[in-house]
């Protein structure tokens, strides 16, 4: 036979489940806010993405920095934030993320061996300096869905650094935007 005990320990157990569920539907189906509007660069749809996101930020072409750029300081720079999944030497491996050796004007998604998402293969074209600013500044913002996890790099001058660098790994440099 139930006792009392038993009785309001049940009722009690029950209270407590429902407020739990209660706490968890409400995370669930109230998710939350974006602090800020989230950022879309590209550069196949502008018109759309303008259209979309209004308050979408631009970055200013990275070309007229290249000339004046550290190239010592974008080594550096790469070692320590592109060195963990790439490497950039001339028939490195590939390690998280492709080998870059002369990633400028290289067909995007196209190197001997990785696996690229299909959001990158599906962008097209060949890397140019801007397209490579445009995916270090915010990789997951140029490329939706991409499988560089990589939160990117916010300074201009760090990416306009980091550029030259990657321009000087290749068998002829491509030239200098004037
Ligand atoms: C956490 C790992 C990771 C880090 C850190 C990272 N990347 Fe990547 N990167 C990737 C992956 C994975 C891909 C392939 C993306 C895809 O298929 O969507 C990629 C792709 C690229 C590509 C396009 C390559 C191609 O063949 O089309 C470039 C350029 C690039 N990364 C540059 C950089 C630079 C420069 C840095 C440092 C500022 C960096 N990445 C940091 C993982 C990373």
């Amino acid at each position: 036979m139930a006792s009392f005990n038993t009785i309001a320990g049940c009722v009690l157990a029950s209270a407590l489940f429902a407020m739990v569920v209660g706490k968890v539907s409400n995370a669930v189906v109230h998710p939350h806010k974006l602090d800020k509007p989230a950022l879309a660069v590209t550069d196949d749809a502008p018109a759309a993405a303008t259209a979309a996101a209004p308050a979408a930020i631009e970055i200013p072409p990275i070309g007229p920095k290249l000339a004046g750029a550290n190239v010592e300081a974008g080594k550096a720079l790469f070692q320590k934030q592109c060195f963990s999944c790439h490497t950039v030497d001339k028939g490195g491996a590939n390690k998280v993320g492709p080998n870059l050796w002369g990633i400028v004007d290289r067909p995007k998604a196209s190197h001997a061996g990785f696996g690229y998402s299909s959001a990158l293969t599906a962008k097209g074209g060949n890397w140019t300096y801007e397209d490579i600013d445009h995916l270090i500044f915010k990789p997951n913002a140029y490329v939706r869905g991409t499988k560089m996890a990589f939160a990117g790099l916010p300074k201009e001058q760090d990416r306009a650094d980091v550029i030259a660098y990657l321009r000087t790994m290749a068998d002829t440099p491509a030239p200098l935007p004037k």
